[in-house]
């Protein structure tokens, strides 16, 4: 735990904490002009973020969120694992913070011109890097426990693409294995891979991609919806990727995993693409909860673009304490509920409470924005305490449950 914040600094970020919050979209700005002056810190960086301006609100957001809890800063907790854990995902070292020190205070500088005084400067600066230990300490523990594991690394691992499979007119899977030919380490189920993708219009880029098999010693399996617009991540994997194509990423991260000892029954809702960090937790559950009440409740399209079905239907089955349901929100011509999915339309809170051990269990969500907004809050209100409401969000965090 680094040293406690003084009296002094408190006081001072505290008073300042409005004016800066109301700038604090500029600031970030300011701080990412600073900051992409140095190439090498540029290149840490996903360019796809910052072309939307997304990671501007994320980081807007962490030092407002910061600044306003600064003397109650426990409740930052679960954002500052979130936030160690993206920082593992892109490999960000010790050695890069002052770097952001740098350019933080000199942005803040600059926006708000003659308040930013000595004072004003010395305090975000203590304020800074006090969170700035809390992450380092945290990111260590991960490194230090990642490399222990077996089949743990460091930094950026060459795979070998060793299948292609098409799940759906939209989702292709991949199979990864390491071209070391060393095992790979076993991830929590829910985790993402954070590749860095050397795309032929775009140069270098880095997506997350969720792990969609269960833990083993040999290979991860990932399963990508191929998005038209956009910076190509997607687009390269589906349509460059080939079985031996080699791909760079760095170890599993994220907080968003099934527990190794599941403590209530489960329910995996997801929308799209979502599945694939639910298709994991099955396949670990069937695998070793034998016991373990579960629902898989999934919302697609249509029947051309649901992926994994079959597999899905296949691990349930096995497993005997696994119920599935599928909704469909807009039927193709050949879709018949009851043959080819269980019900048209959209998942409802009403279906879950009427259809899953909704009183007991945890849920685990993963869904586009709209769908994470009305379950998230449509749990809550039906009375889910929020310990067992468990999301993750294909983005930066702070736009989940954005308006
Ligand atoms: C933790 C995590 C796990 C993930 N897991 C998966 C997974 O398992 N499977 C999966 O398929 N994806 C997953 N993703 C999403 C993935 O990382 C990529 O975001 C996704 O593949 C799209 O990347 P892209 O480069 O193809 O498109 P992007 O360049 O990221 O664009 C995505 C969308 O945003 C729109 N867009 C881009 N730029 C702009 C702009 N300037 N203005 C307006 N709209 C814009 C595009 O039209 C496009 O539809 C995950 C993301 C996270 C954070
Ligand atoms: C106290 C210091 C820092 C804070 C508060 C902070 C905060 C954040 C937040 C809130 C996110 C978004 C997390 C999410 O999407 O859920 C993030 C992601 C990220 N951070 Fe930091 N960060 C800090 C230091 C650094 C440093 C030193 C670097 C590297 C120079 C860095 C690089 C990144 C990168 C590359 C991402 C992912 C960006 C993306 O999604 O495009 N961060 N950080």
């Amino acid at each position: 735990m680094p040293k406690p914040l003084s009296a002094e600094t408190i006081a001072c970020v505290k008073a300042t904490a409005p004016a800066v919050a109301a700038v604090a979209p500029q600031i970030t700005k300011a701080m990412y002009g600073r900051l992409f002056q140095d190439a090498h810190i540029k290149a840490l960086f996903n360019h796809a973020n910052q072309a939307t301006g997304k990671q501007h609100h994320a980081l807007a957001g962490a030092i407002v969120a910061y600044a306003q809890n600064i003397e109650n800063l426990e409740v930052l907790g679960p954002a500052v694992e979130r936030m160690a854990q993206k920082h593992i995902g892109y490999n960000i070292l010790p050695e890069h913070y002052p770097y952001v020190a740098k350019a933080l205070l000199g942005a803040i500088g600059d926006v708000l011109g003659e308040a930013a005084t000595d004072e004003v400067l010395a305090a975000w600066g203590e304020a800074y890097w006090f969170l700035a230990d809390l992450l380092k300490d945290r990111e260590q523990a991960i490194r230090d426990e990642i490399e222990a594991a077996s089949g743990g690394w460091t930094g950026w691992r060459p795979f070998v693409v060793a299948e292609k499979t098409v799940e759906s007119t939209l989702i292709t899977s991949f199979v990864l294995r390491p071209v070391d030919g060393g095992k790979v380490l076993r991830h929590k189920p829910g985790q993402y891979l954070t590749f860095r993708l050397d795309t032929p219009d775009r140069g270098e880029i880095k997506r997350h991609y969720s792990i969609s098999n269960a833990p083993n010693d040999e290979a991860y399996r990932i399963s990508v919806k191929r998005e038209d617009g956009g910076q190509g991540g997607s687009r390269f994997l589906h349509d460059l990727v080939e079985v031996g194509t080699v791909l760079e990423t760095t170890p599993p991260a994220g907080e968003f995993f099934l527990p190794q000892a599941p403590e209530r029954p489960v329910v995996l809702l997801s929308g799209g693409v979502g599945l694939t960090p639910m298709v994991a937790m099955l396949e670990t559950i069937a695998q070793r909860h034998p016991q373990l009440e579960t629902a898989f409740v999934h919302g697609a399209l249509d029947g051309p673009s649901h992926a994994m079905d079959g597999h899905v239907r296949a691990l349930a089955k096995a497993h005997g304490k696994t119920s599935v349901a599928t909704f469909y929100a807009r039927p193709a011509a050949n879709d018949e509920a009851g043959r080819t999915h269980d019900h048209d339309g959209l998942i409802t809170v009403d279906w879950l409470k009427a259809n899953t051990p909704f009183e007991a269990a945890d849920f685990f969500l993963c869904g586009p924005r709209p769908f994470l907004k009305a379950f998230v809050g449509g749990l809550s209100r039906a009375g889910v305490a929020s310990e067992r409401i468990h999301y993750e969000f294909f983005g930066p965090a702070d736009e989940a449950l954005a308006v």
